[in-house]
């Protein structure tokens, strides 16, 4: 047995409550061994880690795992909010009672951990120092040498975050679990994502991919935190936060917003003012998948994000599409790669859309470790990177941080925008300027649906601003706290709703999209200053053409600008019936939102 009161002495972890619940834990899941890590434990652990096979080295100071091949993504139908009050059952929130998860959970994870480490991570998402810490607190349990690693890049991780915090801190349980023996996607499937909201406990179980292990990252970080969010007045969504500095002026607006996963937040978040518009802006990276956010006491709203990280999707990321990221994992930067192509002669690492794929095969193998010069015939053409494979990388790596990115204080935000893939009727962008409306709007945020969800292909799919995957409580409560948070805001943001993905008839993309879509957000803070007027629609204020910066577009371009900047009202009514069907699964929406779809509807009507 560890003596686990020695190793918690030894690590400077005095907090009782949290030696109590790490004691327990090693109990149950009955690990060989116990380890508290800090930030400062990272090199030592890359060394072990790379020792043991479960990190190989990818060029000078980058590395690369693979998740085992039936554990690459979220698991959407395997994830579950509990608690101990039905009222908390929500349309998407897979909600089941406490009473009945926890024991299944202790079930499985009861001496899974045997012959391994259990690593204590005590970590903070937020930037510390603020008001937020205390639901920002947290203890993951883990018994996977890669999750830690992955973490110290994700969270800020070190015992001083919470000594002092009492019992105010979530327990995150994560065991990996055998993986090849889980049933993953079968009938009889043994893994469980549970988030036990209102006793702020993580029981993670059956995998090892970030999105389902990383549990201060998007278990607390979004589930738990919006659900303390919604106890204690403040809102967690799955958002970016970028800040745009106008230097002629030294005006600086401040945006976030919801897209759906693989829909470009990251990116966003990322890019620079294109070329065609000289140095006249400064984009700064805040954040590139969750904000909290809050109104202070004089009425600005305000976030900051939680995460000390990126986890960013590795397809299609170059030096055209994305500089910035490129920069940030350069070698030498601690770069973790999951699920890429990885060549285990020259440890080169490559993705669909990285540049040319390699002619030399020798030493090529593809995410699932497969040696690609040995694929039969018929496989020739599947992709070598998962195309869900990701890099994770620091805050500090990212060349346009701003500077106050760890400010606990977090930053005024003035915009608020949704989007997601929507091949028509969704026009560049749209200005909202009605509260209601603008939470209506990210109610009915609807993103193509890909051929790995249920629906045909192009059908939408609603994903209320884009927290779908990690509601904690019910659409309705949710629609009802975003009115309460946002109505007592008194410095105007104002709200739009953005689409990159519009398509021609022959499949292209009418907006070249990526750092250009920073025109139709330049052309959003000036429609707030009152500089331009845009165009009236049912749906919103367009902007007029000659509103938008074109500088340096391309004729195709041009050509087709006029196609995103209208509106399709036929094909928006046949949508205000989607909807309303949509709405209608809210049990208790609040009528502010039921009244602005009717403004909506009828204005289409009368257009
Ligand atoms: P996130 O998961 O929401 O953070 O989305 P990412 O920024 O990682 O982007 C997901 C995928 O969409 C990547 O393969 C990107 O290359 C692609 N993508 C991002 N922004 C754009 C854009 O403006 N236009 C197009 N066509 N693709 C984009
Ligand atoms: P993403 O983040 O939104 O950047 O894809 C991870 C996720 O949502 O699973
Ligand atoms: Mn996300
Ligand atoms: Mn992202």
């Amino acid at each position: 047995m560890v003596d686990v009161e020695r190793v918690l002495d030894e690590a400077g972890l005095t907090n009782t409550y949290v030696r109590d619940y790490v004691a327990h834990w090693a109990g149950i899941t009955g690990a060989d061994n116990v380890e508290v890590v800090s930030a400062s434990d990272d090199a030592r652990l890359i060394e072990l880690a790379l020792a043991s096979g479960e990190l190989l080295p990818a060029g000078e100071g980058s590395y690369y795992s693979r998740s085992y091949f039936k554990d690459t993504a979220r698991a959407e139908e395997r994830t579950i909010v509990a608690t101990s009050n039905e009222a908390d059952k929500g349309t998407y929130n897979n909600w089941r009672p406490a009473a009945e998860m926890k024991p299944k959970l202790v079930e499985l994870m009861t001496g899974a951990s045997q012959g391994k480490t259990m690593y204590v991570i005590p970590y903070l998402m937020a930037p510390a120092g603020g008001p937020l810490d205390k639901f920002a607190a947290g203890v993951e349990l883990t018994d996977n040498v890669n999750v830690v690693l992955q973490m110290i890049r994700m969270a800020r991780v070190g015992v001083d975050y919470i000594n002092h915090l009492g019992d105010d801190f979530v327990k995150a349980v994560h065991v990996t679990g055998d993986l090849p023996n889980l049933g993953q996607g079968t009938p009889d499937d043994k893994r469980y994502f549970v988030t036990v909201a209102d006793e702020r406990t993580i029981l993670h179980f059956g995998s090892s991919y970030g999105g389902n292990a990383l549990l201060g990252k998007i278990a607390h970080g979004l589930r738990q935190g919006s659900y303390d969010g919604w106890k204690n007045g403040f809102l967690v969504e799955q958002f970016m936060l970028l800040g745009i500095t106008d230097k002629g002026t030294g005006k600086k607006w401040n945006i976030c917003g919801g897209f759906p996963s693989a829909s470009g937040k990251t990116n966003l978040a990322m890019t620079l003012a294109p070329d065609a518009l000289g140095d006249r802006y400064y984009v700064e990276f805040y954040g590139d998948d969750i904000a909290w956010i809050w109104v202070d006491d004089n009425g600005v709203l305000r976030g900051f994000n939680p995460e000390n990280g990126v986890f960013g999707v590795a397809k299609d990321t170059n030096e055209k599409t994305n500089p910035t990221a490129i920069e940030s994992i350069k070698p030498g930067l601690g770069v973790i790669y999951t699920n890429v192509a990885y060549n285990e002669k020259t440890q080169a690492v490559w993705w669909e859309g990285r540049g040319d794929k390699p002619t030399d095969l020798d030493g090529w193998l593809d995410w699932k470790g497969e040696r690609i010069a040995d694929r039969a015939e018929a496989d020739a053409g599947a992709d070598w990177a998962h195309p869900n494979s990701r890099f994770t990388t620091t805050l500090a790596n990212v060349p346009n941080v701003a500077g106050d990115y760890d400010d606990h204080e977090g930053v005024e935000i003035h915009g608020i925008i949704f989007g997601g893939r929507t091949r028509d009727r969704e026009p560049l962008i749209r200005a909202i300027n009605d509260v209601a409306e603008g939470v209506y709007d990210g109610l009915t945020l609807g993103a193509e649906a890909t051929a790995a969800a249920d629906g045909l292909e192009g059908v939408l799919r609603y994903d209320p601003m884009s927290m779908r995957p990690f509601m904690s409580y019910p659409e309705a409560d949710y629609g009802q706290h975003w009115l309460n948070v946002i109505g007592k805001a008194t410095n105007n943001p104002i709200f739009a709703h953005v689409n990159w993905f519009q398509r021609g008839d022959d499949g292209r993309f009418l907006w070249p999209g990526y750092r250009e879509n920073l025109r139709p957000l330049l052309w959003l803070m000036q429609y707030r200053n009152g500089e331009v007027t845009g165009v009236e629609t049912p749906v919103g204020v367009l902007p007029a053409r000659e509103e938008l910066n074109l500088e340096g577009l391309d004729e195709q371009t041009l050509a087709d600008l006029d196609t995103i900047l209208t509106i399709d009202t036929e094909r928006w009514q046949q949508e205000m019936g989607y909807r309303e069907k949509h709405l209608a699964q809210f049990d208790g929406l609040p009528e502010e939102i039921w009244e602005a779809h009717r403004r909506v509807a009828k204005a289409l009507d009368d257009a």
